[in-house]
């Protein structure tokens, strides 16, 4: 295993991945802040699984942090993600400057972009600014890349749904990938934040997950009522007290927005402080959508409407 050839600049990154693509090679495109744990090797690793050249990117992009003090505390160690990265299958590093990303300013650029609706959610509503600073970023990274599949974890659930809009709506030349969230043993859903969590604060943060099993096994056992499946993990939550919730949602996983009944594909979200350190993590589940007499009509009215016509013409 050799270490990636790091680039630093865009006009090298987006060189080098269009001589890939003019030898026939497919590119696989793994945008993180670096970091790197488990989590983030399960995407270059299925990445390299997928395409023929994977670039991570390892750039922490000041425009999505809402609280400076949370920038300033985010672990940076390049030499260590390399190695990271190089063990997952990555042969390319992109790790540019600020100043590279953003010429003239750390301040956004002129052009910024904001996905209305799937971002002004749940996170987005507790980290105003949050989805946009990660729109401009990644819409930035898809322009430099190019043609390619790009990897996302649902570990940030949002994220991801926000950047399938953003690449749909665009038409950007990019296959945006989902894949599942890697946990520590006990639960917990792996994330750089986890470091600063002390003993008792690592114990306490398994309520996140603990309120989605309850969320998920209330659905199971026939509850359909959003309020209700709410109201489970917020008491799992708040029986934790070095747990400060910050919001419990059941939403439809396209939209993400609160459903009148729990139906069809669904995500159960939580948000939370521990010890400062504010953690997120999320679980999917499907219902299939009952046969309901409204549903019976609806299929019915072509067949109703054929009838009428065929008399029609009899007459
Ligand atoms: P970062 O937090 O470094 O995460 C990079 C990618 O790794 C994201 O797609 C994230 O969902 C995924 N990831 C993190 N922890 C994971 C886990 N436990 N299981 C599976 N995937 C996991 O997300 C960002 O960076 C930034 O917002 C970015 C998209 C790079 C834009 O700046």
């Amino acid at each position: 295993m050799s270490e990636p050839s790091v680039v630093r600049s865009v006009r090298s990154l987006s060189r080098m991945l269009d001589d890939e693509r003019a030898r026939g090679r497919s590119i696989g495109l793994v945008p993180t802040m670096g970091a790197l744990h488990a989590g983030h090797a399960s995407l270059v690793a299925r990445a390299a699984g997928e395409c023929d050249t994977v670039v991570v990117t390892v750039f922490v992009n000041p425009l999505q942090f809402d609280d400076p003090s949370d920038l300033a505390a985010y672990h940076r160690d390049l030499q260590t993600d390399l190695e990271l990265a190089a063990a997952a299958g990555a042969r390319v590093v992109f790790a540019p400057s600020v100043e590279e990303m953003y010429p003239g300013s750390a301040q956004p650029t002129a052009t910024t972009m904001h996905v209305a609706g799937v971002s002004e959610c749940l996170e987005g509503a507790s980290r105003p600014g949050h989805f946009d600073g990660v729109a401009t970023v990644v819409a930035k990274l898809f322009a430099m890349a190019g043609r390619c599949r790009a990897y996302f974890g649902e570990k940030d659930f949002q994220q991801l749904v926000v950047v399938r809009q953003l690449a749909g709506d665009l038409c950007l030349p990019v296959e945006v990938v989902g894949c599942p969230i890697v946990r520590d043993l006990d639960g917990l859903a792996l994330s750089s934040r986890n470091a600063r969590l002390g003993s008792e604060e690592r114990r306490a943060a398994l309520a996140l997950h603990r309120a989605l099993d309850a969320g998920i096994a209330l659905l199971e056992s026939g509850e359909r009522r959003p309020g209700a499946l709410r109201a489970a993990m917020v008491q799992v939550i708040e029986a934790e007290p070095l747990v400060q919730l910050d919001y419990a949602e059941v939403v439809d996983a396209r939209r993400l927005q609160v459903p009148a009944t729990a139906s069809g594909e669904l995500r159960f979200l939580v948000a939370a402080v521990v010890g400062g350190v504010r953690l997120i993590d999320n679980c999917g589940a499907t219902v299939p959508a009952p046969a309901t007499p409204g549903a019976e009509r609806r299929r019915a009215r072509p067949e109703l409407v054929l009838a009428d016509t065929a008399k029609a013409k009899e007459g």
